[in-house]
């Protein structure tokens, strides 16, 4: 009885305890803790565990509550659930939105509640569904922030009726209605950004009325038809219609005008004289698209314009040489039209101000990466009508193929997916056979039906130079005999020259001997495949020359010739002790995820994939503008033998060495080489003191322990990261360098792990802008 008693007691005081603390929570708190609950407690809002009033929780770049007085009116959140674009369906999804039990009805529902918000960020949270229309209670509304989720269907139209809208950003997620045409009817709208969703349909001309905007960002939709007259955006800076299909004239555009993107459409007709008045403009793209007529002499000259890009559309005539070229200009792309004639002496590649690129026209310099006259005078005298008949046909032949081509690559990846994907999995735990296989992988049927379906590298190839067959007599031109002054060192395959064509151009080039003599069309096969690969962060395969007669089984050697990439590799990059130079965060993320982009498109941009790519910071190459460039991509390809000879003599060597033990079991596996990368990234070049054992097991601990951090980390990236952005890179490295080849991420999870954290650091680089902005 007494215990029963002692029973209750408890009870009671622990129901009244309870019943204090919501007392003491304000109706908001509670609020702000459902929706917690339902967005299924994100890690970012753990800082709310120990605050009743949420007004007062700790503020970070990414989870921040905004209060005046007990009000809230500010609520950011950025998860790390982001939403790919255009990778819905088929995707594996499970772990990027909220689970099936979220509903985004009674999210907004519970949003809502907090009726003083002004502000709302939710930005990759994973939070999946159509947009409720009732989100346009929250009538205070200023700044709605939605960006990389999974929201579909349309923009709700009552929308319109949260008059107080400033901000609209909706990007990265897969609306997949028409474009509203009721944005009018804001008064005080001045961004609207939609970019990444799946729009369809003509933009709508009441845009050119809200007269207030300052960004208006819509690429990355499937837009069609007519730009609209946008020239009373007065206020307009900002104009992003990127790859879409608007496939109009170029319009007049507003005069405020400071950056314009207009790539990536079918737009036609020539570019209106109007834009010579653009006197704001300093970043204008109008590549990819159909424009014809000559450039106007002015473009080139507007005050401010610093980068142009007109490449590959069919522009014709020639560019007055008596232009004058603004002194803000840095870059500018012609290449891939129709121009004929000299380059104006302020576009002369030779100067060191200025990045110009020219090729695949026919102009009368640089003949080597030129077409022919006759392409360019052809189009010139042929009637518009006939030009867009035979672009009609072109069109539909091409299309064709493609059609065909997808259609195989479709039965094709699907069987793959089904099948080698497991293989190649299984293969990958057992270190050695692997080798053996992607040497006999590249059969001879599947060299010759190789198909290449990566849309970066159909950019890479619009502006790289043609691939061609050298002569030896050129190369022992170019190398004076591949004399001793020209040997720049043994590379990790076949000496390594540098040389300089009869053009100027300098060039690297690899020297090969072959063990295993191929048969001339295999090899021919193998050559074919490897210049197939072009990407804008591998180092540009300009041609190869092979030596011997071409009757078989005589050829001896095979020289690569490279672009050659003037500004060293990224290990000397990270060993550089001047702090004036020493490369930032932000710059090592950058060069980072060039590596991963050229290895994802490595693996997965063409059929077979390249798997071994000799990946090291010695082989990444730095260019001028420190862009990275993968070297020695793709070598198994062509000297199998070579590489299983020296990885096993490197084997046997670094066996003896316990720490590089198990990197040498891992030397075929791009990701675990890549983490290896990013270790290095983070650690500079303590790293080839101390082993990588170590710095593992230290990066392992530093994850608990802020301090620990600081002894291994280069001290360069503490000054200049963000905490948050730094433990994305570092729980990467991790996975990477797994043992266990199975549980490393794909070279697609790194490349959007790494995104993600530049992301996180663009914010937070923002946010200390912002702040000694306010400050001032
Ligand atoms: C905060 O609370 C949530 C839910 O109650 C819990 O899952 C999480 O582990 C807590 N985090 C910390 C750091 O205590
Ligand atoms: C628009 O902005 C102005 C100035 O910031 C403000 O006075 C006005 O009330 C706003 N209009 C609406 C409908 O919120
Ligand atoms: C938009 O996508 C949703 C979900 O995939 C689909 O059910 C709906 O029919 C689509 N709507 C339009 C207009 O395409
Ligand atoms: C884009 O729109 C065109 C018609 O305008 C349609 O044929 C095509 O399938 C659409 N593409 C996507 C990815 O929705
Ligand atoms: C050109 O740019 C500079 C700095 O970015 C700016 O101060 C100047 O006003 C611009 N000129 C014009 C004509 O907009």
């Amino acid at each position: 009885m007494a215990r029963a008693l002692v029973f209750l007691v408890v009870i009671f005081s622990c129901l009244f305890l309870i019943r204090r603390t919501e007392q003491i929570q304000t109706s908001q708190t509670q609020q702000l803790l459902q929706l917690r609950k339902q967005l299924q407690y994100p890690k970012q809002l753990d800082a709310w565990n120990n605050t009743d009033d949420l007004c007062y929780a700790p503020s970070s770049p990414v989870v921040h509550v905004g209060c005046e007085g007990d009000l809230v009116t500010m609520l950011k959140i950025v998860g790390d659930k982001l939403a790919k674009p255009g990778e819905f369906e088929g995707y594996s999804i499970p772990d990027q939105t909220l689970s099936e039990s979220f509903s985004v009805d009674s999210f907004v529902t519970t949003l809502t509640r907090l009726t003083t918000l002004k502000v709302v960020i939710l930005v990759s949270l994973g939070i999946w569904g159509p947009l409720p229309d009732k989100i346009h209670r929250l009538n205070a509304l200023e700044v709605l922030d939605l960006s990389s989720n999974f929201l579909y269907g349309s923009i709700p139209p009552k929308l319109s009726a949260m008059t107080r809208l400033q901000t609209l950003t909706l990007d990265g997620n897969f609306f997949n209605d028409t474009v509203p045409d009721w944005f009018d009817s804001f008064s005080n709208l001045t961004v609207l950004s939609l970019r990444g969703n799946r729009l369809h349909g003509p933009l709508p001309a009441t845009i050119g009325r809200v007269t207030t905007l300052t960004e208006l960002a819509l690429s990355g939709n499937n837009i069609s038809g007519a730009i609209p007259d946008l020239s009373g955006l007065t206020s307009l800076d900002l104009l992003d219609l990127r790859d879409n299909k608007l496939d109009s004239e170029l319009p007049a555009m507003p005069k405020g005008l400071v950056t314009a993107l207009l790539s990536k459409n079918s737009l036609t007709g020539e570019i209106p004289e109007q834009f010579g008045e653009l006197s704001r403009l300093q970043h204008l793209d109008l590549s990819c698209n159909l424009l014809e007529g000559t450039p106007p002499a002015e473009l080139f000259s507007l005050p401010n314009i610093s980068y142009l890009n007109l490449a590959s559309n069919m522009f014709t005539g020639s560019i007055s040489s008596s232009i004058t070229c603004s002194s803000q200009l840095g870059y500018v792309d012609i290449s891939t039209n129709r121009l004929t004639g000299g380059l104006p002496s302020c576009l002369n590649s030779n100067s060191n101000k200025r990045a110009v690129k020219f090729n695949g026209n026919c102009l009368s310099i640089d003949p080597q990466h030129q077409r022919k006259d006759k392409y360019c005078q052809k189009s010139q005298i042929k009637g518009k009508d006939a030009k867009t008949r035979d672009i009609g046909l072109m069109v539909a032949v091409i299309g064709g193929i493609t059609l065909v081509v997808l259609v195989l690559l479709l039965v094709f990846l699907v069987v793959c997916r089904r099948n080698c994907r497991r293989a190649i999995a299984e293969q990958r735990l057992l270190p050695k056979p692997v080798q053996e296989n992607s040497a006999t992988g590249f059969s001879s049927e599947l060299l010759a039906n190789a198909r290449y379906i990566s849309q970066a590298m159909k950019l890479g190839m619009q502006v790289l130079p043609t691939y061609r067959v050298f002569s030896l007599e050129e190369l022992k031109e170019a190398t004076k005999n591949f004399e001793h002054s020209a040997y720049v060192g043994e590379g990790s395959i076949g000496k390594l020259y540098k040389g300089r064509l009869e053009n100027g151009t300098f060039v690297a080039i690899r020297c090969l001997a072959l063990f295993k003599q191929y048969s001339i069309r295999n090899l021919k096969l193998r050559l074919d495949l490897l210049s197939k690969l072009r990407h804008p962060h591998l180092v540009c395969l300009l041609g190869h020359c092979v030596d011997g007669v071409t009757d078989d089984s005589s050829v001896n050697r095979i020289f690569l010739i490279y672009d050659y990439v003037p500004n060293g590799n990224l290990r000397t990059h990270l060993s550089e002790c001047s702090l004036e130079r020493a490369l930032k965060w932000s710059d090592r993320m950058a060069i980072l995820i060039g590596i991963a982009k050229a290895v994802h498109f490595l693996h997965t941009g063409i059929i077979p994939g390249c798997f071994n790519n000799r990946l090291k910071t010695d082989n990444i190459l730095l260019d001028e503008h420190l862009i990275a460039k993968v070297s020695d991509y793709g070598l198994s390809i062509i000297s199998e033998e070579i590489y299983k000879q020296e990885a096993s003599v490197e084997g046997q060597k670094s066996m003896h060495n316990e720490s590089l033990a198990l990197e040498m079991l891992n030397v075929d596996d791009d990701v675990y080489s890549f983490g290896l990368i990013l270790l290095e990234a983070l650690v500079g070049p303590a790293l080839s003191k101390k082993g990588i054992a170590y710095f593992l097991k230290e990066l392992a601990m530093s994850f608990s322990k802020n301090e620990e951090q600081k002894h291994i980390l280069d001290p360069i990236i503490l000054g200049t990261s963000s905490q948050e952005s730094l433990s994305i890179v570092i729980s990467l490295t991790n996975k990477c360098l797994s043992p266990e080849s199975s549980t490393r991420p794909s070279m697609e999870d790194v490349l959007w792990n790494l995104q993600y954290a530049a992301q996180v650091q663009a914010t937070a680089d923002g946010d200390q802008r912002s702040d000694v902005a306010s400050q001032a």
